[in-house]
């Protein structure tokens, strides 16, 4: 579908990784590897304690900072949770929501992927929410049934105006961390068919207008060719964001779609 009416996003998600520390020499080490005139949205979406570290290195860069994930609740009584408030105070910009790690280590539901993702709505930050299924799934030929399936879930009561102001990725799970990246046609074939349930959900303008990232060993030499897919609008990068000459490839790469 045209990409003209979405903007590519590189987000990078640092996931448990990385210390305050280290996060200027990162910078330092980005900064003269992006380019110039970008038309693509760069994101880092790194652990709590590190966001205003990562803020401070990444001033003047044109790169936005998010969170790895946030609390259903608005404040109170919830020991070692952060809210969507907080998160926002500090000039976070966007969060990922519904991580497969999350929801196999943490056992997150739709139903909270949702609930997590209005928050964030609520407080301005644009959640990343993320869709897949396991390889055990695509083996037995249900990985639209299941993806789709998520994405409901997560969209629950949601106006077709929220939905415009959320992200997909779709991170197949066996791709994750493996090395093992789902083929573009493969990528494509799920992202176009997401962006197809929400058009039968919602409607056309709001299924045109939604970035449908892919997530799951993106990485410097395969990025171009996923990025030039149709209904690809960006990814979501684990192992490759950690390095700047890696993450900087892959963003020059959606500037050039
Ligand atoms: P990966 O992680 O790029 O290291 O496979 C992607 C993700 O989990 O978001």
């Amino acid at each position: 579908m045209n990409k003209k009416y979405r903007k590519p996003i590189i987000a990078g998600n640092w996931k448990m990784n990385m210390l305050c520390s280290q996060t200027k020499d990162f910078a330092d080490e980005l900064k003269p590897l992006l380019p110039k005139n970008r038309s693509s949205e760069a994101v880092l979406c790194v652990p709590y304690p590190l966001i205003g570290s990562v803020l401070k290195a990444v001033k003047g860069l044109r790169v936005a900072v998010g969170a790895q994930d946030v609390s259903i609740y608005d404040k109170g009584a919830y020991t070692g949770e952060v809210s969507a408030e907080m998160l926002a105070d500090l000039g976070v910009k966007y969060c990922i929501v519904g991580h497969s790690e999350r929801r196999a280590y943490h056992g997150e539901t739709d139903a909270q992927v949702c609930a997590k993702a209005k928050k964030l709505l609520e407080h301005g930050i644009t959640p990343i929410i993320c869709v897949g299924e396991t390889l055990e799934q695509r083996e037995l030929d249900i990985t639209m049934e299941w993806v789709s399936m998520q994405v409901k879930g997560a969209f629950a009561g949601m106006d077709g105006a929220d939905v415009r102001k959320c992200v997909i990725a779709y991170e197949p799970v066996w791709a994750i961390g493996t090395g093992k990246t789902a083929t573009a046609e493969q990528a494509q074939e799920v992202c176009e068919y997401i962006r197809g349930v929400v058009r039968k959900l919602y409607d056309a303008r709001t299924a045109r207008s939604l970035p449908v990232l892919y997530g799951g060993s993106m990485n410097a030499k395969n990025a171009a060719e996923l990025l030039a897919c149709p209904d690809i609008d960006g990814g979501l990068i684990g192992g490759a964001s950690l390095k700047p000459a890696d993450f900087s490839v892959i963003i020059n790469a959606a500037n050039e779609e």
